[in-house]
């Protein structure tokens, strides 16, 4: 029966609500996240807030407004519609937040919501994509060397540095590690994971916790809209740790075939069907990058501008081409029979990333 399992996930979920002890930051003021300041407009029923800064603003986090007190409100609750929403979708875009000095190369709060941080007891490993309450995708390659116990999760997570977003992180801890049982590091082939949590502490759904949804096997999609999301190992440790977005096309199947017999897969590759190609401009990208790996590349799905499916995962550190990129991307279609076996072993409800 997949119903009562669905409304028992709802239920267990639960989102640890953020510190409420606010900083002074002037006479009868306080920091408070954007949301909790009642200096907005109030648009048919919905409150937006006011994102303007002013010099007191400055000695609050960029996060936060220097608010009066008694203008200071609840924390905002989570909408109970969120668990009908359907994969892949953006909500509430006037959430997203960004920094002082924005720069294109970052993705805004909540603007790929299913983008998971894989950490191991060292510290951060890489990022996965959430596909169900339970479950999350990355590469092999990313866990291999890990036991389920040393994992952990964080769903919704935005600026890793600090806890200040509109709707909290979640963290999880993982019961359950499946690497592709055919992967192999030489050569790297099936560098896919399916990391599960346990059923009794799923991800609660949220406006910055949602799943993405997986394209079906055979499914024709557009890949020229795709984006690639994730943080870098190397920006940990910083004041602000937010997760990078490049824009991207996929490669046509010939062209992609051609570049990799020259390159990484040399003349006898036999695993084309389980990789995709894909460049972009190369931007501010670090080529030969080894952090990045595992990073999802998503594209729109078919007829919709604004819902995206897991077209892929970084495979290999992407090589560059002059201003141009090029990466190898273990392909979800083609592992989707894998991923749906394995959740239906468990008795996982797969709907929740179905188109
Ligand atoms: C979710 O969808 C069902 C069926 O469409 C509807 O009956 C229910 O009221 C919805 N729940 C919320 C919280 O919107
Ligand atoms: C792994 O490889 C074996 C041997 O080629 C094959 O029979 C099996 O189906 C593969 N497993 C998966 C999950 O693809
Ligand atoms: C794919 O998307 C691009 C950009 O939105 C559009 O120009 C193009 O026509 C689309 N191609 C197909 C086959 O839908
Ligand atoms: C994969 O490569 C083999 C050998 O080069 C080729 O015969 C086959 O058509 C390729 N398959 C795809 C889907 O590109």
């Amino acid at each position: 029966m997949w119903l009562p399992k669905i409304v028992a996930l709802s239920l267990l979920c639960s989102v640890k609500p953020s510190p409420e002890a606010f900083r002074n930051c002037g006479q009868d003021k306080q920091c408070v996240p954007y949301e909790q300041c009642n200096e907005g407009l109030y648009v048919d029923g919905k409150f937006y807030a006011d994102r303007s800064r002013t010099t007191l603003d400055e000695n609050c986090h960029y996060m936060e407004k220097c608010c009066n007190n008694q203008d200071t409100l609840p924390a905002p609750l989570l909408p109970q519609e969120v668990q009908n929403w359907t994969c892949g979708g953006r909500h509430d875009l006037w959430y997203y937040l960004r920094p002082l000095g924005y720069k294109q190369q970052e993705a805004k709060f909540g603007e790929f919501p299913w983008l998971t941080a894989i950490y191991s007891k060292e510290g951060y490993l890489c990022s996965g994509a959430l596909i169900t309450p339970v479950a999350v995708i990355t590469t092999a390659h990313c866990v291999q060397n890990e036991k389920s116990e040393s994992l952990r999760l964080v769903a919704g997570e935005w600026d890793a540095a600090v806890e200040l977003e509109p709707q909290p992180h979640q963290e999880r801890s993982v019961m359950e590690l499946l690497l592709h049982p055919n992967y192999t590091q030489i050569p790297l082939v099936h560098n896919i994971a399916v990391i599960l949590v346990a059923q009794d502490s799923p991800f609660c759904l949220s406006p910055n916790v949602q799943p993405i949804c997986l394209p079906p096997p055979k499914m024709v999609y557009n890949y020229s809209q795709c984006y690639v999301s994730g943080w870098q190992r190397s920006d940990f440790g910083g004041k602000a740790i937010l997760p990078k977005r490049w824009t991207l096309y996929a490669l046509p199947p010939d062209q992609c075939r051609a570049k990799m017999r020259l390159s990484v897969l040399g003349r006898r590759h036999s695993h084309n069907e389980s990789l995709l190609c894909a460049g972009g401009d190369k931007g501010d990208f670090v080529c030969g990058d080894v952090e990045m790996a595992g990073v999802p590349l998503m594209c729109p799905l078919p007829g919709h501008d604004d819902r995206f499916l897991l077209a892929g995962l970084l495979a290999r550190p992407v090589r560059c081409d002059g201003t141009q990129l090029l990466g190898i991307y273990t392909n979800l279609q083609f592992y989707r029979q894998w991923i749906d076996l394995k959740l239906r072993e468990r008795e996982l409800d797969i709907r929740h990333y179905m188109v």
